[in-house]
């Protein structure tokens, strides 16, 4: 199914300079990036992105660390590139996270994990309308 996500390079993956390897592998999966954005958001938009997490203990460190720095986000469309791109970022636990996979290749952190993509058709339409 023709699908639109969410992805976002957090601040590690910006400062690191990820930026070009991430678009560089969704880009040779063959799926179109149509709309990208540098920004760096306030709080009170990150809060929103992750407000279902809002009750859980990392909240706030996350929230932190994402807020008043530099995110480069995105949507990218294509066949079930919801799931597809979420096998490609790989595990939010880099003890887990396989090699070959952007956070198995680049992340050894829990909350610095390099990216972030959406999870569901429901959340990408949701992200999207919060970022663009
Ligand atoms: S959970 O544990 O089921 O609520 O996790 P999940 O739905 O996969 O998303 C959690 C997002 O929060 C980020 N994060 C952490 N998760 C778990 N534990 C800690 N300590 C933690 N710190 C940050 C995790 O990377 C997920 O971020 P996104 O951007 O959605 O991938």
């Amino acid at each position: 199914m023709l699908e639109k996500t969410y992805i976002m390079v957090k601040p590690d993956g910006v400062k690191r300079g990820l930026v070009g390897e991430i678009i560089r592998r969704i880009e040779a999966k063959g799926y179109k990036i149509v709309d990208l954005r540098l920004m760096r958001p306030n709080r009170e938009l990150v809060e929103k992105h992750y407000d279902v997490h809002k009750d859980k203990p990392f909240f706030g460190e996350l929230v932190d660390f994402i807020s008043d720095s530099e995110v480069v986000g995105m949507v990218v469309e294509g066949e079930d590139v919801i799931t597809v791109l979420r096998n490609m970022i790989g595990d939010k636990n880099p003890a887990i996270a396989a090699s070959g996979t952007i956070r198995g290749d680049y992340a050894n952190s829990l909350t610095k994990n390099i990216i972030h993509g959406s999870d569901s058709a429901e959340t990408a339409e949701r992200e999207i309308s919060i970022w663009f």
